[in-house]
């Protein structure tokens, strides 16, 4: 019997593709571009499983051109590239890579509203700058974060490992979520679930922990920033289309509110040319999870779910179950 074909479409870290060699022909597309939508559907001819990342966009149109493949294993946990209805319906099995990046990312999220917070990107380049002659009561005085109030929006993992970190702080924590976390989780973690319109106009920092989904795409636009604290600080390290990124320039610029943490923007790497000019925004190009461990993790957990998938096995991180029966 001829050996089952997967098609990685971008370098990932090189055991997960040794492990996948090890038991099927493997097709491995070992470049930073990865391939075009055209390239991916023509090299996903005979394969069984596509092994993809968040570059690549599999809608609908996409999926249904993808004959013969029984398993998408996205490495990443977020799936928004993917249209999961459209693979259900053309029985493809979806997975992503949940867990093993909740720390990293919740890390990343702290890093970020600390650098904010603090102006480390405007310190760091005043000092190289040579401008530096003497100390300032006032120079590049920022926000303080002990004390202060965290509004979450999403409760989920990271947003309760987020959580956890600020206790750390002595911050006080308050979210918003569709579902209120069990109360000894509220307990543990300190926070308090509010209304979104609190939250905005409570916090002194917001960290977004939300899927991209219709309902969650410019869930922080014009009319939420104008509700924040002019000292306020907004953290993304979710998806950047769930804050109106050109309102969120404006904000900036106007100084509706105080500053933001940017990891991830609307039309990735492509980034609103307001933003690239205000020293208020701090620009990281969609890096939260990417510390070496947790890539390599990451690339190894979606070569095993496309590995059982393919061995038809249940992959531990399923996303349809409906498609095994
Ligand atoms: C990264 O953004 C991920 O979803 O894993």
């Amino acid at each position: 019997m001829s050996k089952k074909k997967v098609l990685v479409t971008k370098r990932v870290y090189p055991e997960a593709v040794e492990f996948l060699r090890g038991k099927f022909e493997v097709d491995y597309e070992g470049t930073n571009a990865g391939l075009t939508t055209e390239e991916l559907i023509a090299r996903s001819r005979g394969c069984q499983a596509v092994v993809s990342q968040l570059t690549d966009r599999l809608s609908a149109d996409v999926i249904a051109r993808l004959e013969g493949v029984q398993v998408i294993a996205n490495v990443a946990v977020g799936y928004d590239n993917i249209d999961v209805p459209a693979a259900t319906a053309a029985g493809i099995a979806v997975t992503n890579t949940p867990g093993v990046l909740t720390e990293t990312t919740a890390d990343f999220a702290f890093t970020l509203l600390m650098a904010t917070a603090r102006r480390i990107p405007e310190a760091h380049a005043f000092v190289h700058s040579g401008e530096w002659k003497t100390w300032l009561i006032d120079l590049l005085a920022g926000q303080d974060i002990y004390g202060a109030t965290l509004g979450l929006v999403g409760l989920g993992r990271i947003g309760a490992a987020v959580a956890r970190r600020a206790r750390g702080f002595g911050m006080n924590i308050i979210y918003c979520d569709a579902q209120a976390a069990p109360a000894e989780v509220e307990r543990e973690l300190g926070a308090k679930r509010v209304e979104m319109a609190e939250l905005l106009k409570t916090a002194d920092f917001v960290s977004l922990h939300v899927p991209l989904t219709p309902e969650t795409r410019h869930l922080i636009g014009a009319a939420e920033l104008k509700q924040m604290k002019p000292t306020a600080v907004l953290i993304n390290t979710a998806r950047g289309p769930v804050v109106d990124e050109a309102a969120l320039a404006d904000a900036l610029e106007q100084k509706t509110i105080w500053a933001a943490g940017l990891d991830v923007f609307e039309a990735e790497p492509k980034v609103c040319e307001k933003l690239l000019t205000l020293p208020n925004a701090v620009l990281a190009p969609h890096i939260a999870s990417a510390s070496v461990g947790t890539r390599r993790r990451m690339s190894m957990m979606a070569a095993e779910n496309a590995a059982a998938a393919l061995e038809g096995a249940r992959p531990a991180n399923l996303l349809n179950p409906e498609v095994c029966k």
